[in-house]
């Protein structure tokens, strides 16, 4: 958002533009990539080979229009459809998303399915 003010001063005074910018929501909208990399979560996932855990690509298809059972999964409410063997590896990383508000976790699943 860019607001205009004018200052109009006495006679022969110049006229003052002050132009301001204000961040606007979408500049402070929680960055799913972002948080993806701050939490370490990229150490295991990498977007199309399977290394550690599934790849980005894997998990996007899993999830494929499941976003609402991709973000309890991330909450530590919903059961694993991956790789459910190896759960055991990804139950604890869970606890790096503990704290972070729905938006964040909102924004976080949204990355994983951009890789579909
Ligand atoms: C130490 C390695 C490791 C790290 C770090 C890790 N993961 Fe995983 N992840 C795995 C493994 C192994 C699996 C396969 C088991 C499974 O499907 O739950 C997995 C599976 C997943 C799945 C699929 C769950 C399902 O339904 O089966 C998601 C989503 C996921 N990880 C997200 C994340 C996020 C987000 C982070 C960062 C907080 C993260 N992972 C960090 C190893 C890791």
């Amino acid at each position: 958002m860019i607001i205009i003010l004018e200052f109009q001063g006495g006679k022969g005074m110049r006229k003052f533009v002050l132009i301001l910018a204000i961040a606007g929501g979408t500049a402070l909208a929680a960055d799913g990539a972002s948080i993806f990399k701050a939490k370490g979560c990229a150490s295991c996932h990498q977007p199309n080979a399977d290394t550690v855990g599934p790849s980005l690509k894997k998990m996007a298809q899993a999830y494929a229009g499941k976003k609402d059972q991709l973000v309890k999964f991330l909450k530590g409410q919903a059961q694993p459809i991956v790789d459910p063997a190896k759960f055991a590896i990804m139950k604890p990383q869970l606890t790096m998303l503990k704290g972070l508000s729905d938006e964040e976790l909102s924004a976080l699943a949204d990355y994983i399915l951009s890789f579909k």
